[in-house]
């Protein structure tokens, strides 16, 4: 099966196609359990899931940062843009453009803006024109960050890292960007600023992203498609338009059920419940 679905897409068209993955955490611990999905060539897809389901772990083994902490991919296979992942190092996939942006939004506090979004650069052998001309079209999709463009990053508020993060990610001119949590733990206006740069990346720069998230809200009105991660294990996938209408997503994910709201931390009821897992 693994081998009939390394095949059935046309290179072409995706840019990225995980197949049926296996990841292990200190040679013992399971974590994805045969995890496949796909990415169209400009597309926006969502990896959704609540905390602990391996959001983290299907981007590191995508980008090739999980021998850092000490996991391993022990079955199936990754390939980005046509070549497989496994042979190359993290690096390597930024040249290629296919970059991560860390859940947390790692930036270097004691550097400014502008230095961490420099520091993006730092795979590129185009010469400083050609990065000065990307910093400003840096700016021009995160004004925010021009005006703070000399402050030193670890004293900018919570969205204006996660801007810097992206923006230091868009420095290494990205085919894909694998975006980690976007939305955690800023406001909701904020969370839609943020998202509308992501819109106009994909539809202005043909960037494709991979977004994880557990804001289900959010994610599933700017990606056309979309993933339901549970530990471990895909357990739903459609149109994006069609999960928000699907009663469980609904229930569980959106909290909007037909009995009213409802947490899909209600775990008992979830279990007996969900049509999925039936
Ligand atoms: N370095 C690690 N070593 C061992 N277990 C880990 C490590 N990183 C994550 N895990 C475990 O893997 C599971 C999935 O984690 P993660 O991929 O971070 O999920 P998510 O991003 O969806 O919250 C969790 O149970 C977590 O405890
Ligand atoms: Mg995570």
């Amino acid at each position: 099966m693994a081998e009939a679905a390394a095949t059935s897409l046309d290179p072409a068209d995706t840019i990225l196609e995980v197949n049926n993955i296996e990841v292990i955490y200190d040679h013992v611990i399971l974590v994805l359990k045969g995890v496949s999905l796909s990415v169209p060539r400009g597309g926006i897809t969502a990896l959704l899931g609540a905390n602990g389901a391996g959001k983290t772990t299907t981007l590191k083994a995508i980008s090739n940062l999980l021998r850092a902490e000490r996991g391993e991919v022990t079955k199936g296979n990754i390939v980005f843009d046509g070549a497989q992942v496994q042979n190359q190092s993290a690096n390597e996939l930024v040249k290629r453009g296919c970059i991560q942006v860390m859940e947390g939004r790692h930036c270097f506090g004691h550097l400014s803006v502008e230095d961490n979004l420099l520091t993006g650069a730092f795979t590129r052998r185009d010469g400083q024109a050609a990065i000065r001309e990307d910093l400003e079209l840096v700016y021009t999709y995160f004004p925010r960050l021009k005006v703070r463009r000399n402050s030193q990053a670890g004293y900018t508020s919570g969205g204006e890292q996660q801007m810097t993060a992206i923006g230091r990610a868009l420095m290494s001119r990205p085919k894909m960007i694998l975006l980690d949590e976007p939305s955690m733990g800023l406001a909701p206006q904020l969370v839609e600023e943020i998202f509308e740069i992501v819109k106009k990346l994909n539809e202005e720069q043909g960037v494709s992203f991979l977004l994880a998230e557990q804001n289900t809200n959010v994610a599933l009105r700017y990606a056309k498609y979309g993933y339901i991660l549970e530990s471990g294990r895909i357990v739903l996938d459609g149109e994006a338009a069609a999960l928000r209408e699907n009663e469980d997503v609904k229930e569980f994910y959106l909290g909007v059920g037909g009995e009213g709201r409802r947490s899909f931390r209600d775990v008992k009821h979830y279990k007996r419940r969900k049509r999925w897992l039936s």
